[in-house]
């Protein structure tokens, strides 16, 4: 599946962390930042794909899992550290859950936002990822 757990740079200190990610890590020009937080328990965010948008996701605070699919495989990433970053290429479903009390999860995105973009209907998703094969 088109994603990937990328090792933030970092520098430890005892007196507290700095993750540091700048071009060359982040494999493409960052056009926008955004950040969920506030999220109750119970919340399920994402339930779409985008068609050309890459992503980094990042759970700067707390966790949450991401359920992944490309319309064959699904596989569950938990985010709980805040120097891992989740690429998430187009064309994969995502679904966010089980966030943590605090937790904060912080998007790079390769695009600015675009509702065209979007595929947030899950038959719509496999329907799409098959007829661009
Ligand atoms: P959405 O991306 O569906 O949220 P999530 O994937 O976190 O569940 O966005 C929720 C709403 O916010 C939707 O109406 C679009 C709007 N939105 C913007 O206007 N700009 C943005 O950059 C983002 C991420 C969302």
């Amino acid at each position: 599946m088109n994603v990937k757990l990328i090792d933030i740079p970092k520098i430890l200190n005892r007196e507290g962390n700095i993750a540091v990610l700048e071009n060359g890590v982040v494999p493409f020009d960052i056009k926008r930042v955004y950040y969920l937080y506030d999220i109750p328990s119970t919340s399920k965010r994402g339930g779409h794909a985008h068609k050309k948008l890459n992503q980094i996701l990042i759970a700067i605070s707390g966790s949450f899992d991401v359920v992944l699919k490309d319309g064959k495989n699904q596989q569950v990433i938990t985010m709980n550290k805040p120097d891992k970053g989740l690429l998430i290429s187009n064309n994969i479903w995502r679904e966010l859950e089980n966030f943590s009390s605090g937790a904060v999860c912080l998007v790079l995105a390769s695009e600015v936002y675009d509702e065209d973009d979007y595929i947030r209907n899950y038959k719509s998703f496999v329907a799409y990822i098959n007829s661009n094969k």
